[in-house]
């Protein structure tokens, strides 16, 4: 009889896709076999609350469902002890609990609570059998009611760590759709930077040589002068162009020296602006001060290409375990919208959201712009 029972449980833990309509055909068929009048099934939520999630024979109804505290009641204690609890006259309090156990104003209920057991402690369901005539449940009853919580326990513990899986896939997925993303823009900012600068000055720099070269020939030797003076001063353009678009992507002083070293070094070759470094050096992991080192370029380029400004000043300080990096200027300042389409802004944002830090910029018009990033570091 008993494992016939359980045959049949084990058949809908294992085959009923849905977790409710599993949990009704259990409550069903435990209520059945324990000739009981009904039976409740509770979900544990993450905060140890006991939610109903199926109810025979009344249905669970549509409103906001049953829940049981922490600890409290049968169901509670039976949870949080993680044994089976019998009440031979219990009188629960809760309305809508009274009437799914369909007890009239002051009538008692006999009851059997089970916990679904997890592997490791802690219950994540409780099936609460009840009968309206007074009843005590056997040990045998009790044992067989155990069984069964403990399938159910083992399926709604299954189901619980495939949706934790899925929304770590869904994080991971989300992470690796931002690095390739941010990869790409970086790739087309650089492909800018080498159409802007280097490309034009070296087809200006073919220009001048050709007009010399013609020149040449007509043996008109000021002009020639002329024109591979013009082609050696696009030649040192083109020249810090490289260095400028290679150090925008790769940072030996940053590499070698240090964030601080990094961080000068970077400001120190921004043209047409003074911006200041105050920043010690102190040990940083070394995709921290990659990231770091990167949200402070994206910082100054903005303020050189947007702000105006006549300074800008780069801090950088260690508070405990906290990175404190800030770019500031005196520019013309913006109102900093929540998600731009522009990559810079955002993806500042998410490299410091990567390293599980804080991203806040102060501006407004006028008033100049401060971009200050606060990260966590392991000491
Ligand atoms: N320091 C600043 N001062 C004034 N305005 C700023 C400053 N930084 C950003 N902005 C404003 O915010 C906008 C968004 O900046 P963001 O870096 O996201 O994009 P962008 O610099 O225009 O383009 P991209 O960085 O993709 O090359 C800028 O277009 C500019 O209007
Ligand atoms: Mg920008």
């Amino acid at each position: 009889m008993d494992d016939a029972v359980i045959a049949k449980v084990a058949r809908s833990v294992t085959r009923e896709p849905s977790l409710p309509l599993m949990l009704a055909e259990v409550a069903r068929l435990l209520a059945d076999t324990l000739g009981a009048d009904g039976c409740l099934a509770f979900l544990a939520d993450s905060g140890g609350d006991l939610v109903l999630a199926a109810s025979h024979p009344r249905p669970a109804g549509a409103g906001a469902p049953l829940r049981v505290p922490e600890g409290s009641g049968a169901a509670g204690r039976a949870a949080a002890d993680g044994v089976p609890v019998v009440l031979v006259a219990d009188r629960p309090r809760h309305p809508l609990h009274r009437e799914l156990l369909g007890l009239s104003p002051g009538q008692p209920v006999s009851r059997l609570c089970v916990p679904a057991r997890v592997a490791g402690g802690g219950s994540s369901a409780v099936l609460a059998v009840h009968s309206r005539a007074r009843r005590e449940f056997g040990e045998a009853e009790v044992d067989l009611a155990q069984r069964v919580a403990d399938l159910v326990g083992l399926r709604v513990s299954v189901a619980a760590a495939l949706a934790t899986m899925r929304d770590h896939q869904d994080e991971w997925d989300a992470v690796v759709a931002g690095a390739v993303a941010a990869q790409e823009a970086e790739r087309r900012r650089v492909a800018a930077d080498l159409h802007d600068g280097l490309t034009q000055a070296i087809a200006s720099l073919t220009f001048h040589l050709s007009a010399a070269d013609v020149a040449l020939g007509d043996g008109d030797v000021a002009y020639v002068a002329e024109q591979v003076a013009a082609a050696r001063s696009l030649a040192d353009l083109a020249l810090g162009e490289t260095r400028s678009a290679i150090t925008g992507l790769h940072s030996p002083v940053l590499e070698n020296q240090g964030l601080a070293a990094g961080l000068t070094a970077m400001a120190r070759a921004v043209p047409g602006l003074r911006v200041d470094v105050d920043a010690a050096e102190f040990p940083v992991p070394h995709h921290v001060s990659t990231s770091l080192f990167r949200v402070a370029q994206e910082a100054v380029h903005n303020v050189v290409k947007h702000a105006e400004a006549s300074r800008a000043v780069v801090r950088l300080a260690r508070h405990g375990h906290m990175v404190l990096l800030s770019v500031t200027d005196d520019g013309c300042g913006f109102d900093p919208p929540d998600e731009g389409p522009a990559y810079g802004l955002r993806g500042m944002a998410e490299r410091v959201h990567l390293l599980g830090g804080r991203l806040r910029i102060r501006s407004g018009p006028g008033a100049g712009t401060t971009v200050e990033v606060t990260v966590p570091i392991a000491l």
